[in-house]
């Protein structure tokens, strides 16, 4: 059977920035090290005013296909992932489409589309789509585009202000990946949550301490299932672990559990044994209470250990270097964790082909999937024609004040803001406002 995975992707950032410590902070009158130190995001990505998901979404898929020399009969299926879709019937994967067609020769005419929800994680279900139709054979030959596209804006004063986001992720699912194949064995841990959700409403409703609880639960059982149908996780087996990443201090927390997790029964947790104990085991506990109290222990201990410190630098710490600069972009996240991990082995020459990531996908609500990806020997080439740091060190940088103002032009119950733009559009398509049944219409600028 061939290998059925990612071949390509392309980001796409929101073209403005919003500098955290530096302008959040003091005007919400809080430490900038909460930001730096606490939860790790130095700055958030945000849409100009004439984005949106479907131009950050196409922009990113347009980039795809040039690179890759793609018309549109190569695609048989487009699935976008989103959390911030602007209509409840017609999905945010036509508009794309319609897009892509303005500027490509030919027609999506006989490809599936689609839209998937399942808050952050219906980025890696639609992978997951894609894979069982091609798995299935219906795909005719043809590769599947994956577009995880979010504005992750919250109410202004929601303590969520300090996680937000926008930009895309293009992928092109297919046989042959040149980027990393996919596992077939996955894992689930999924429950009926009220932590995070937008009853029709634009802003999220938030329990965030809940929220963090509610993703490392979820997170732990897909980690259980998975190893129930394919083999028990060490981590040095692993050459990096991009989780789902609303910010990197979630995934601090995340990451520790894990390592706990895979080093229990190894010999790391036998040569940790003089400095920190072994790791509490429950039957030892005649009260619930006290082993969750020596667990606390044992991880405020664990987290302190130079072999934990070195596998957090090696496996995690790479996969948090794009979020730290741009935020949050819900189903993008976790793929951008991916990315990040990859462009860090490549800067540093690292030959990473045949090696293992395991890719812990998260969305609230809430559901948890974890599979393995194998990395490909053509990986580097793919990694290398991104421009994500252009992109990032190209925003445009907001004070407070028009901060304020961009935030109010998305805001679909404020009606029209009246401001410019911050930025020039180029060679990209644009929103240009309402058609007469409502419909957002767009434009390819040369
Ligand atoms: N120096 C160093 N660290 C500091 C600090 C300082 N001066 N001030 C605060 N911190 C640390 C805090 O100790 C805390 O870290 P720990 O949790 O490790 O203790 C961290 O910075 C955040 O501080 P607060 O908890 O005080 O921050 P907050 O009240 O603003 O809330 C939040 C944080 C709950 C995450 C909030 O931003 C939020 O609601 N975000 C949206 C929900 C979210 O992202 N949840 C994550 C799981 S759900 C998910 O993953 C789906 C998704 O994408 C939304």
């Amino acid at each position: 059977m061939n290998p059925v995975g990612i071949d390509a992707v392309e980001i796409w950032t929101g073209k403005l920035e919003l500098d955290l410590p530096g302008t959040l902070a003091p005007a919400k009158d809080e430490d900038p090290d909460k930001y730096r130190k606490g939860i790790g995001i130095e700055r958030s990505s945000f849409p100009d005013l004439y984005e949106d998901i479907v131009t950050m979404g196409a922009n990113a898929a347009k980039r795809l296909m040039d690179r890759k020399d793609l018309t549109p009969e190569d695609i048989g299926r487009i699935d976008v992932a989103t959390e911030s879709a602007f209509d409840n019937s017609k999905p945010v994967s036509t508009y794309v489409a319609g897009c892509l067609e303005q500027y490509f020769d030919g027609e999506f005419r006989h490809a599936n589309k689609g839209e998937r929800k399942f808050a952050c994680v219906a980025g890696t279900q639609s992978i997951d789509d894609a894979y069982n139709w091609i798995r299935a054979g219906r795909n005719r030959g043809r590769a599947a585009l994956v577009i995880a596209t979010d504005t992750a804006l919250y109410a202004r004063g929601d303590p969520g202000e300090s996680t937000q986001g926008a930009g895309a992720v293009a992928m092109l699912i297919d046989e042959d990946p040149d980027l990393v194949a996919i596992s077939n064995e996955q894992g689930y841990g999924s429950m009926d949550e009220t932590d995070f959700l937008k009853p029709n409403q634009q802003f999220p409703s938030v329990d965030g301490q809940r929220s963090m609880q509610v993703y490392l639960s979820r997170m732990r059982e897909a980690v259980e299932d998975f190893e129930s149908v394919a083999w028990d996780m060490h981590p040095d087996d692993l050459a990096y672990v991009p989780f789902h990443t609303p910010f990197p201090g979630m995934v601090r927390k995340a990451a520790l559990l894990g390592y706990r997790h895979m080093s229990r029964d190894t010999e790391i947790e036998d040569a940790l044994a003089d400095e920190i104990g072994r790791q509490p085991r429950e039957d030892a506990f005649d009260a619930r209470e006290d082993y969750e109290d020596a667990i606390r222990d044992y991880m405020d201990d664990l987290k302190q250990t130079d072999q934990y410190r070195a596998w957090y630098d090696d496996a995690i710490e790479p996969t948090l270097g794009i979020s730290r600069h741009v935020g949050n972009w819900y189903t993008g996240s976790v793929h951008i964790a991916r990315i990040a991990a990859l462009q860090s082995a490549a800067e540093a020459g690292r030959d990473l082909a045949g090696e293992k990531l395991l890719v812990g996908s998260y969305g609230s609500g809430a559901q948890a999937e974890i599979h393995a990806e194998t990395v490909q020997p053509n990986w580097d080439h793919e990694i290398d024609q991104l421009n994500i740091d252009a992109q990032i060190d190209g925003r445009y940088d907001l004070s407070h004040d028009e901060y304020e103002l961009v935030h109010d032009s998305h805001n679909y119950e404020k009606g029209s803001v009246d401001i410019d733009p911050f930025t020039e559009p180029s060679d990209e398509f644009v929103f240009t406002g309402w058609g007469r049944m409502n419909e957002r219409q767009y434009e390819y600028i040369e």
